[in-house]
């Protein structure tokens, strides 16, 4: 689960999918593509959308988007069209390329339509970013 910052989206994707799948058997991990969060919490407003859905997502750490991710995941599910540019000027080659899919295409298939960013907004934007990543989650985690 690819976003910017590491701390607003993909934490809440990687909560909600890790909750729905085995442990066992799929890894769900988030990266942002940006640095600036690296080592730090998800956003207070994550953390609280995530725990009014019964979701504990405070032991997340932002980490940056690696080339090696390519190798390590099979699916690399983006939270907006920039993300996605950003993950693919990184791609190697066509099998990395073809693991990169905007995550609301999984709800709303080939409409390429983007995760809003709530970093700058307000409350209510977080839960409309949960209500729309636990809709795609469900549909990935049937997927898998
Ligand atoms: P995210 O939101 O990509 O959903 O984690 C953002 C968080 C921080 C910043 C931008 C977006 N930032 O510019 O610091």
């Amino acid at each position: 689960m690819v976003c910017l910052g590491n701390i607003c989206r993909s934490p809440l994707a990687e909560g909600i999918l890790k909750a729905k799948v085995d442990s066992s058997k799929v890894i769900v991990d988030s990266a942002g593509t940006g640095s600036w969060h690296v080592g730090s919490k998800p956003d207070s407003r994550s953390i609280a959308v995530a725990k009014k859905n019964n979701l504990d997502i405070t032991d997340q750490r932002g980490r940056q988007f690696s080339v090696s991710d390519f190798d390590e995941f099979d699916h690399i599910y983006v939270m907006d069209n920039s993300n996605k540019e950003n993950v693919l000027d990184l791609a190697k080659n066509e099998e990395h390329r073809g693991k990169v899919k905007l995550i609301l295409n999984e709800i709303f298939p080939g409409e390429n339509v983007d995760v809003p960013d709530p970093y700058y907004g307000g409350d209510s934007g977080f839960d409309d970013v949960y209500k729309m990543l636990e809709e795609a989650c469900e549909v990935i985690a049937n997927k898998l």
